[in-house]
């Protein structure tokens, strides 16, 4: 077993996908997304354990659902993704060399893009896994197309993204002293000067964001199982 511990922020409220729970306590294939997440990054061997950020009130379900699974630490996340991943680095079980920042609203991350994006930092600050951006890129302003982008280095980014800790504290403590809301971490990475390698992603590593998703992945789940 490894010793890089995963962040996983779960903490959301899922308004887009509309439930009654909090997205990452949503049923897929049998069990919550934050189950699915947390069972892959377990089985990667590079990965010793998970520190959750959950909504306030969660912490005893995400416990019970994650303890079979590996050593794991609950934190209460916080108003934005950044926050959440600020209240897990608070967290003393957050002691690693290499910290993995991943959405619990991935359920279907490989163990072996854990295991790619972790071995990408030896060469690094971070590194993410990226997929090609196929469609054609424009930019519109007041319902006119006003350009069209070179495609050739556009990628679409996705979590699991692994960091040198001390980059991702400083980078997170840097945002957070700017004022600088993220959507990703890299990103706090990014304008701190930090190095971020790009590994390959995963097409069925998509994020569940509405009902659509949700029925979706419930299709992938059934074919995966089927094999
Ligand atoms: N997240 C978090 N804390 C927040 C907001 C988001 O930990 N305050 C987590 C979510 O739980 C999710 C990931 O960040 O796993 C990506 O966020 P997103 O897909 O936007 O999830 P939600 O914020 O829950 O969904 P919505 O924006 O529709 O409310
Ligand atoms: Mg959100």
């Amino acid at each position: 077993m490894g010793d890089a511990v995963v962040i996983l922020v779960a903490a959301g409220r899922g308004e887009r996908l509309g439930l009654e729970v909090p997205k990452a306590f949503a049923w897929v294939a049998g069990r919550p997304l934050i189950v699915h997440a947390a069972a892959s990054a377990f089985e990667s061997p590079e990965v010793g354990s998970v520190i959750v950020a959950v909504p306030p009130g969660s912490e005893d379900e995400a416990r019970r659902a994650l303890e079979p699974f590996g050593p794991c630490d609950v934190v209460v996340g916080g108003e934005t993704r950044q926050a959440s991943v600020r209240a897990a680095l608070g967290s003393g079980a957050a002691s690693s060399e290499i910290l993995v920042c991943h959405d619990a609203a991935r359920p279907f991350a490989s163990p072996a893009l854990f295991g790619a994006v972790i071995g990408a930092v030896a060469g690094a600050d971070g590194a993410v896994p990226v997929l090609p951006f196929v469609d054609t890129v424009k930019r519109v302003r007041d319902g006119f197309v006003t350009g069209t982008e070179s495609r050739d280095e556009l990628v679409v980014v996705q979590t699991p993204q692994a960091f040198r800790a001390e980059a991702l504290r400083e980078s997170h403590a840097r945002a957070e002293r700017d004022g600088v809301e993220l959507t990703d971490d890299a990103g706090a990475l990014e304008r701190a000067g930090y190095r971020v390698a790009a590994v390959p992603g995963e097409a069925s590593n998509f994020k569940i964001t509405t009902p659509e998703d949700l029925a979706r992945a419930e299709a992938i789940a059934s074919e995966l199982a089927r094999g």
